[in-house]
């Protein structure tokens, strides 16, 4: 589909050929790539990610894919919100020059692949002792959209911190050459983190869901105000969203930004890592101590 002179656009690509050659258009020779990968329905915080990929590279691309290999047998991959036609005009709109939209065969040849990349321990933490194989799945599809696209930047959001920390390692592990940017958290007016599947919540249950964030933020100015006993910020996390009818904790931990492992004592530049369940709809979200008073350790956090 071309939307114009400047706008070209891959939607469903049934081949790789269209990638090809509108990545041999946009980099015309020597000019650079930054890609911004989705899975569509793009919010704000997509949009802001494509915002900081226009400062890095001298053209943007998106790619839009629901990634069936990240999603658990009793998970969403099925209802996940599907608005292709939307998330083109908004991702150009804002200034993407590329939207790389593949379906099933196209990303996945051979169903499933028989090489996928395995996260290792760093994956087993946090969010994937509660999603096995989530990871896995993840780490396939970016190193898969990297070899499609081989971009010189790709940009990510932290409120997936563990999923950022992960790429980032991926790429240093094995070589891959893609600088990794991991934007701020896009927050609601009220703090809640933007996500796509802030869609689901009843609005009952979005009046509730700002309670993760408020339950973080409210651990932050604790360890702000002197606390830094992990047990005591934790207690302080749990009794805020126990106040919230419809939340329900999965998981919260205070870790080491790199290897994160739990930490007994909290430091500047610690995660607040936390999941929990609004209703149905497992929402996450995550904040590094002392970055919102002190900006120089949000960019010391390596995700
Ligand atoms: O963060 C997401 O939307 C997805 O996990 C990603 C990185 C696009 C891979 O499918």
């Amino acid at each position: 589909v071309s939307l114009g002179p400047t706008l070209s656009v891959v939607t469903v690509a049934d081949s790789r050929e269209a990638l090809e050659k509108e990545l041999a258009t946009l980099r015309g020779g020597s000019g650079t790539v930054a890609l911004v990968p989705t899975m569509g329905a793009l919010h704000e915080g997509h949009l802001t990610l494509i915002d900081r990929a226009k400062e890095l590279a001298d053209s943007v691309a998106v790619s839009v894919f629901v990634n069936r290999l990240q999603f658990g047998p009793n998970e969403d991959f099925r209802t996940y919100p599907r608005a292709l036609e939307r998330d083109v005009r908004l991702a150009t709109e804002r200034g993407a020059r590329l939207v790389f939209a593949p379906d099933e065969t196209v990303m996945y040849p051979r169903a499933t692949p028989d090489i996928q990349v395995e996260p290792g321990r760093l994956g087993d933490r946090l969010c994937g002792a509660f999603r096995p194989g989530h990871f896995r799945g993840v780490l396939t599809v970016v190193a898969k959209l990297f070899g499609l696209l081989r971009p010189d930047v790709a940009i990510f959001g932290r409120k997936d911190y563990q999923q950022a920390l992960l790429i980032r390692r991926m790429v240093e592990d094995l070589d891959l050459g893609v600088r990794i940017e991991v934007a701020p958290t896009v927050r609601e007016h009220d703090g809640l983190a933007l996500s796509s599947r802030n869609a689901y919540l009843s609005a009952p249950e979005r009046a509730d869901a700002l309670g993760l964030w408020r339950a973080l933020d409210a651990a932050d100015r604790l360890f702000r105000g002197g606390e830094v006993r992990s047990q005591s910020l934790l207690a302080a996390f749990q009794e805020r969203i126990a106040a919230h009818a419809h939340l329900a904790p999965q998981y919260v931990e205070i870790v080491h930004p790199d290897t994160l492992t739990p930490l007994e004592s909290a430091v500047p530049g610690a995660v607040m890592a936390a999941a929990v369940f609004c209703g149905s709809t497992r929402l996450i979200d995550n904040v590094v101590f002392g970055a919102a008073a002190d900006p120089r350790i949000a960019v010391g956090s390596r995700a």
